[in-house]
């Protein structure tokens, strides 16, 4: 049995998908199972933050697919719990979608994560990607939809990657039994001038990079949800690109996937009715 966590997310979902058809039995763990229209031979109610869900939820399990909940931030009192219990019910492999860098970091959730899994005496798989394509078809969805992308990431680059190859990866690791750490990133760096003008050549639309400052972008965001601590997270991650240090371009997806990893300006055209 596959347990899938963040099934309904960007790549949890796709993990689920890459799944269907194989031989493993797949159990979706969602907080709603009324939300989740996935496959999965079975779906249960699972909550990292609610002991009484763990029992049911990892009975049975052999390998897991973990995905941080990106508000849970706390490792000790939010994710470990719940991995315990994993552990103690027989769960034998953890395929863990964590973030580039977090070898280096010790400050980012997933490091911390990482390192309990280190001593937990399972087998791992570390999957360390870089930014999502996806955060566009998500997060800044309406922004490309207005024209505007409003990030302060300067002139840095970035290793875009795309989830759904992130996802096949996951998938292999955990019907192969995969281990290891690899660092998930796209072909190629780009920059938000350059993304703009990918986005403005694909879509019936021109979307311009304004690059604002960091304190324009805080302001914006803290009225768009009223979540600064959200809006905190994502200043550190369009700084990390501002300084230049989200641009590393790894061969490691193209060896696990055999075949190049799939391009921004593919992956614009495929997802185009997104922003239109
Ligand atoms: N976005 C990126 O570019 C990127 C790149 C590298 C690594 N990562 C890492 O990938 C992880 C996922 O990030 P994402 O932004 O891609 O997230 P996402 O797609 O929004 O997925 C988050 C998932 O977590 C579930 N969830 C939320 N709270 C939960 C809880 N208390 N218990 C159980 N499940 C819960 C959500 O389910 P519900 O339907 O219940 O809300 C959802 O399925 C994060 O750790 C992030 O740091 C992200």
């Amino acid at each position: 049995m596959i347990l899938v966590t963040g099934a309904t997310g960007t790549v949890g979902s796709a993990v689920c998908t890459e799944l269907e058809g194989t031989e493993h039995p797949v159990r979706a763990a969602v907080r709603s199972p009324d939300r989740f229209d996935g496959p999965a031979e079975e779906v249960i109610e699972f909550d990292f933050t609610d002991p009484t869900t763990y029992r049911e939820t990892f009975d049975g399990v052999d390998s897991l697919f973990l995905v941080r909940p990106p508000q849970l931030s706390r490792v000790r009192r939010d994710i470990v719990p719940a991995l315990a219990a994993a552990v103690g019910a027989g769960v034998e492999h953890v395929v863990f979608l964590s973030v580039i860098g977090a070898d280096r970091n010790p400050m980012v959730p997933h490091a911390r994560i990482e390192s309990w899994l280190d001593d937990a005496g399972v087998e791992t798989t570390y999957l360390r990607a870089s930014f999502f394509m996806q955060n566009l078809t998500t997060v800044h969805r309406e922004e490309v939809l207005d024209g505007e992308l409003f990030v302060p990431a300067g002139d840095g680059a970035t290793s875009f990657v795309d989830a759904r190859d992130v996802a096949v990866v996951g998938a292999r690791a955990l019907t192969e039994g995969l281990t290891g750490a690899y660092d998930l990133t796209g072909p190629e760096a780009l920059d938000y001038h350059a993304v703009a003008a990918i986005l403005s050549a694909t879509l019936d639309h021109d979307v311009r990079y304004t690059n604002p400052s960091l304190v324009r972008f805080l302001w914006r965001r803290y009225r768009i949800d009223r979540n600064p601590s959200k809006a905190a997270v994502m200043a550190g991650i369009y700084t990390t690109a501002r300084l230049g240090l989200a641009g590393r371009v790894t061969d490691d997806l193209k060896t696990l996937l055999g075949r190049a990893p799939t391009d921004f300006e593919t992956f614009t055209r495929e997802h185009r009715e997104m922003w239109q």
